[in-house]
């Protein structure tokens, strides 16, 4: 009986469960083989100078065990720097959150990816290579692009294979056979125009992360991805002229026109109107925006999302490739930012920031704010109008931050660090 008793205790002890593993510990070959071996919470890192075994950044974690605190899991794990989300969404795939963050981060949304199908073909009995297919042949044409998966470069581990193969992906769309079609065909519907740009955000991001990746990288496929939310923009122009607004938490959309007045873009916990009001046009255009949280680019800490405000003259929309026919007489904006959360904002401090396509120039624009506790508003004192006035017909890009919002790297945490090209070890500096 004690025997028996002690074999069970023995067991008991000797158990181990799914999550516990340390990633340290295991090797090339199970590093991420099994629920037991890291399957959901290591990766096997062959891009530092010792190649290892190496636990995945919070955000990127499948397997939520690995995260929770307490039970039986054991100290220098997951759960060193990571906690289980309270809730989760179907609709993502995140179950962990940076430690003491305590909910999920918009910025690191990742979106259940599937492998069908190709990446550079449509999904048919007999695969259409993309580069032969015609969408302007036929409305079944339009809808075999949308089959072309780009989620399969997530697979790629040499980085100029997955740059190539996104890239063709978003020329794809880019191109004017094919996007003229986007654009103007009656059932060209923007949310699969809308999918591939998040899906191609979400791509860049996490093989950044993965694979530590140059900023060469970023420079060849964010301006693709911008050019295709811009036909995404002008497609809604058409489909619904009088407003139209999607949530993909890493990227959202809007279009209004200039007759409406103002705009509200809603962020994690936030919302920043624009309001122009005051501006005197001498024709309707239409103010399109697409708005991102910057975090995804490793700019921490920004109060609101980046806006990038594409505002157009005229009563139809013109996608032209150099994507310098946008309003440059837009201004007169008033920038209205709410905050959701308990934080205090010190008006002083508070800073209305441009930045570049590239999120790499971060300029102060000079507008000053008052601020409203008690109704958590904030909004500039005078209006504001570029200064210079912009002659480069491109747009316009803002967001609002604390004056000294990304002065600490050390505030940075793994994802974050790896994402504003700085070196991670155990901190980011
Ligand atoms: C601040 O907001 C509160 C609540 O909306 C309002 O009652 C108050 O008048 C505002 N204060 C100022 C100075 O505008």
């Amino acid at each position: 009986m004690f025997v028996l008793i002690f074999i069970f205790i023995t067991t008991l002890y000797a158990q181990i469960f799914v999550g516990q593993s340390l990633c340290s510990t295991l090797t090339s070959t199970n590093c991420g083989t099994d629920a037991l071996n890291g399957q959901g919470w290591c990766y096997w890192d062959s891009t530092i100078a010792t190649p290892a075994c190496l636990t995945l950044p919070c955000y990127l974690i499948d397997e939520v065990a690995a995260c929770r605190t307490g039970g039986s899991l054991i100290t220098g794990g997951a759960n060193t720097d990571c906690d289980s989300l309270e809730t989760f969404s179907l609709q993502y795939d995140n179950v962990c959150c940076d430690k003491n963050l305590g909910k999920l981060n918009y910025a690191f949304v990742r979106f259940t990816m599937n492998f069908d199908g190709y990446v550079d073909s449509t999904n048919d009995i007999t695969p259409i290579p993309m580069a032969s297919l015609d969408i302007s042949l036929s409305v079944k044409d339009m809808f075999r692009l949308y089959t072309i998966n780009p989620w399969l470069a997530a697979q790629e581990t040499v980085e100029s294979v997955f740059q190539d193969k996104l890239i063709a992906i978003l020329d794809k769309y880019l191109e004017p056979n094919t996007r003229d079609v986007l654009i103007s065909e009656p059932k060209s519907y923007p949310f699969y125009i809308e999918r591939t740009v998040y899906q191609a955000l979400q791509l860049l991001r996490d093989w950044t992360v993965m694979h530590k990746s140059t900023i060469a990288l970023r420079n060849a496929i964010l301006p693709k991805i911008w050019s295709v939310a811009l036909v995404a923009l002008t497609r809604m122009t058409k489909f619904q002229p009088n407003y139209y607004q999607s949530n993909h938490y890493i990227i959202n959309f809007a279009i209004i026109p200039y007759f409406k007045n103002s705009l509200k873009i809603l962020g994690q916990a936030h919302t920043l109107t624009i309001d122009w009001n005051a501006f005197a046009y001498n024709s309707n255009g239409f103010v399109m925006v697409y708005s991102y949280p910057p975090e995804q680019f490793g700019i921490i800490k920004a109060y609101t999302d980046v806006i990038c405000i594409r505002p157009f003259q005229g009563g139809s929309v013109l996608y032209v490739d150099t994507q310098d026919n946008y309003d440059d007489t837009f201004s007169q904006i008033k920038f209205i930012y709410y905050w959701a959360d308990s934080i205090i904002i010190d008006q002083t401090k508070l800073k209305l920031f441009q930045i570049s396509d590239d999120t790499q120039t971060i300029t102060d624009t000079g507008s000053s704010f008052t601020c409203n506790q008690s109704s958590r508003t904030c909004t500039t004192n005078t209006n504001y109008s570029p200064n210079p006035a912009p002659t480069d017909g491109k747009g316009q890009n803002y967001f609002i931050a604390h004056v000294d919002y990304n002065l600490l790297q050390s505030d940075k945490k793994r994802a974050q660090c790896i994402l504003a090209y700085k070196t991670w070890t155990t901190s980011c500096a």
